[in-house]
């Protein structure tokens, strides 16, 4: 399969049988992204949580694509509501699709969005792990640090783990560190930083003190 970063927490993944994936499309009003909406041709929209810097712009692609968006149960429901094909899931919770599977796991988070100017709530904030292609990736959403991510490692070991390490809003480098102590996958991609003045990091400095630790920048890709 195919990673391709497009800033902040928005990754693309590209599987060998043609499925594409998107996760949390934040491109409009992202000044990182190096995409407009049109490049993007996804089959599946993975939304970790409700803020708007993750759903971003999850309603105009996956109209466009007739793509069916994937996200905990409050966040599918309003995408149904505004007339987008939605699976609704929720923490612990495991559905198989066409492509592999989907778990959504917790995130120590917040999760709202803003309706005709009502802050509205969005069910839990989660992160991600999608298996398929024999491979197992976790994209963590926004998160603060808790122990309990070793056990998303347990069964079967992580192969990529996208991981915040803006600060301010989730985990800084320092306790990203932690979780990659508590992960221990293969390859860590660091995201959630430099979009906004309140996160800015150097995320070469993080991955010089990750095995395995790789710069994903907008528009590049990797193998895996
Ligand atoms: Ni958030
Ligand atoms: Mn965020």
């Amino acid at each position: 399969m195919e990673l391709i970063g497009h800033g902040h927490s928005c990754i693309e993944i590209r599987l060998n049988d043609g499925t594409n994936l998107l996760f949390d499309p934040f491109i409009n009003g992202n000044p990182l992204a190096d995409v407009s909406l049109a490049d993007l041709h996804p089959d599946y929209i993975l939304i970790t949580h409700g803020h708007s810097d993750h759903i971003g712009d999850m309603l105009a692609i996956a109209q466009a694509n007739k793509a069916t968006i994937i996200a905990i149960a409050e966040v599918a429901t309003y995408a149904q509501s505004q007339g987008v094909k939605a699976h609704g899931m929720n923490l612990g919770g495991r559905c198989v699709f066409p492509f592999g599977s989907v778990k959504f796991v917790p995130a120590l988070h917040s999760s709202g969005y803003e309706i005709d100017g009502v802050m509205t709530y969005m069910g839990e904030a989660s992160g991600i792990i999608l298996e398929a292609e024999d491979k197992k990736i976790y994209h963590a959403g926004d998160t603060a640090l808790f122990s309990d991510m070793r056990l998303f490692a347990k069964d079967q070991s992580i192969d990529v783990a996208f991981l915040p390490i803006g600060d301010n809003y989730t985990m800084g480098p320092e306790d990203a560190l932690q979780a990659v102590s508590y992960l221990n996958p293969k390859i860590t991609i660091p995201i959630h930083y430099n979009t906004f003045p309140v996160i800015q990091q150097n995320p070469a400095i993080f991955v010089e003190q990750v095995v395995g630790g790789k710069v994903l920048n907008p528009g590049e890709t990797i193998l895996v």
